[in-house]
This record gives C-alpha cells, sequence and structure tokens, in this order.
C-alpha cells in the first residue's frame, strides 16, 4: 500500500487485509509490553491543519507503539498561519526525512494533492479532508463492529448482512462518507437518517438507503446504530429550527435506547455533542462502543502505518529472496 487516501477506492480483500492486520496488533496490545521494534528509524509527521484531539493521539499512540519517530506538526503556530503553502510545507517536511506524512485538511482532496504533486516521497494518510473522507476512521468502526459480531473469531470476515443505520449530519460528515462505501465494500446494508436539509444532494449515486424518521428506522431493526455530530462549524446557515427540535427527532435519547433489539450497538466518532445527537445515558451505556472505538483506532492505525512503511518492504524481500 503506498497511501491510505479513501474508502471509495478501497476493494473487500484491502480493506480485510488491514482489519486483519489490525487484529494482530490489537493482540500486541495486550502485552505487558506495546512496543515493537518495526518501524524503527522511519518517521511519522502528523501534519494537522484542523483541530483534532483523538485522531492525532491515536496516530501518534500508534506510531510510537511501532518504535517510528513522531514529528507533530500543527498548523496553528506555525509557518502555514503565516501563509505558506501546502508546497512549501510539503517539501520542507522531505527534507526532514519524512517516510509517512498523516494530514488532516479543511479542504477536500488536500492528501490526494500531496500524494501527487510529486513534492514528496512520502506514503499519505488522509486523516480527514473537508467533508471528503476519514478513511481510518471507518476502519477501526468496521473493525469494531466485526469485533463486536464475531469475538476472536473476527479475521477474514466481512460485514455481510450487518444492519448499519447512520444518523445525523451526513451532510457535512467526512466520517459518513467513508463510512458508506467502507461498508458497502464489507457487504453490510447501509440506512442514513437525517434531517432532510441534512441529505447531500448526490445521495441517489450512493450505496444506500435513505430515511427521515428515526423511530421508523429503530422499529425496522438494526444492528450498529452510528450517532454522527452535529458539525456546527461546517454549517453556514440554518439547517434544523432549534437544537431541541433537532435532539426530539434525531437525537439518540434514553427512549430510543430501549427501543433498541437486544445485540445491536450505539457508535459515535467522538467528540459528542451530550444531549445533542445523543444523551449522556445512551453515550454511557454497556450498548456504546464509543470507548472501544478509540482503542480499536490505535490497532487500525499500527496496521496501516505498517503496511504503508514496512508492508512494501517485506514484499520486496520476499520477491528479492526468490
Ligand atoms: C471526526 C472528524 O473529525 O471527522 N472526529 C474524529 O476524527 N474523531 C468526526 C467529527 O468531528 O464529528
Amino acid at each position: 500500500m503506498r497511501h491510505l487516501l479513501d474508502t471509495r477506492t478501497l476493494s473487500r480483500d484491502e480493506a480485510l487485509r488491514i482489519l486483519d492486520v489490525a487484529e494482530d496488533m490489537a493482540d500486541t496490545q495486550q502485552r505487558e509490553v506495546k512496543k515493537l521494534p518495526t518501524l524503527r528509524g522511519k518517521t511519522v509527521v502528523n501534519l494537522f491543519f484542523e483541530d483534532s484531539t483523538r485522531t492525532r493521539i491515536s496516530f501518534e499512540a500508534a506510531a510510537k507503539r511501532l518504535s517510528a519517530d513522531v514529528i507533530n506538526f500543527s498548523a496553528k503556530g506555525s509557518s502555514v498561519s503565516k501563509g505558506e503553502s501546502l508546497q512549501d510545507t510539503a517539501q520542507t517536511l522531505q527534507a526532514l526525512g519524512a517516510d509517512a506524512v498523516v494530514i488532516r485538511h479543511g479542504a477536500s482532496g488536500a492528501p490526494r494533492t500531496l500524494a501527487t504533486s510529486g513534492w514528496i516521497s512520502a506514503g499519505v494518510v488522509n486523516a480527514g479532508d473537508g467533508t471528503h473522507e476519514h478513511p481510518t476512521q471507518a476502519l477501526l468502526d468496521a473493525f469494531t463492529m466485526r469485533k463486536r459480531r464475531y469475538g476472536a473469531d473476527s479475521r477474514g470476515r466481512d460485514l455481510a448482512g450487518v444492519r448499519v443505520t447512520i444518523v445525523g449530519d451526513v451532510l457535512h460528515s467526512r466520517v459518513a462518507r467513508s463510512n458508506v462505501w467502507l461498508l458497502d465494500a464489507l457487504g453490510a446494508d447501509v440506512t442514513l437518517v437525517a434531517p432532510p436539509t441534512l441529505v447531500p444532494q448526490d445521495v441517489s449515486a450512493w450505496p444506500v438507503r435513505v430515511r427521515y424518521d428515526l423511530d421508523e428506522a429503530i422499529a425496522g431493526g438494526l444492528d450498529v446504530l452510528m450517532m454522527l455530530r452535529i458539525q456546527a462549524e461546517r454549517m453556514n446557515a440554518a439547517y434544523f429550527p432549534t437544537e431541541r427540535e433537532y435532539s426530539r427527532r434525531w437525537g439518540l435519547d434514553s427512549g430510543r435506547l430501549a427501543a433498541l433489539g437486544p445485540g445491536s450497538i450505539v457508535m459515535h466518532p467522538g467528540p459528542m455533542n451530550r444531549g445533542l445527537e445523543i444523551s449522556a445515558d445512551a453515550a454511557d451505556s454497556p450498548r456504546s462502543t464509543v470507548l472501544d472505538q478509540v482503542t480499536n483506532g490505535v490497532s487500525v492505525r499500527m496496521a496501516v502505518l505498517y503496511l504503508l512503511l514496512a508492508g512494501n518492504d517485506a514484499r520486496d524481500e520476499k520477491e528479492d529472496a526468490r
């Protein structure tokens, strides 16, 4: 794997390979010494032009547990705020010897620009670009769903037949987009539930069913209920009358939580707006996988960095030996 820019172009087999390597990584994280020597001597740069807590520290933990050197570069307080271009920043990273660049950017497509520009030779991982994609989030979500369903027996399995309902601000959500493509590749059955104003216009071309009524969607039966954050920072207009009205119609509260069938789980990528899209008791209930998602995120990002930085070497070595 050279880069990870999206899930839209990821095949079922490529996705399963990442998820299976993530299982191996998760096993190593049960040991007393969590650190592996695998990426010793490699440099991973976290290049964050947009705020992030969990994604950035998750990539940092993943790189460190593989013994890579990590450089955190956040655009605030850097020369980017003085108007330095992506090109100049990238060329600086190249001169520093970056082997992988993990980039989060407000502009959809920035990671692809970086990967295809010729400015750098490093592998590029998209850690969220505008409203476009957030592939490692979808991979950790799929990992979490697979683990809840198949436990220790997860390897090699896809998500065929799993009914996933994604609720809320789909319009602004790169998490929803990456999940839709990945879940489709893995054979899951995806329903989106949102106010009509928060459904993207091109949704008719997506492999999903769209509904507007959350109670009907829950009554119809589901295995995974994924709540999305209302992305107030990306909203330039009023997409719903009031927060109270939004919560009442599209929020997960105790009543809706109680209506979920046995075995179904509640997911949220974080950060949560408690009391808006999800109530505190739903967020903290035993059905909630929010903290599992965070833990699994480290294993999935370890797998991605490994496949980007060591996977190719391992294959080249095998090829050389032949
Ligand atoms: C998501 C993001 O930044 O796209 N968060 C995350 O990566 N944990 C989702 C969100 O901000 O709503």
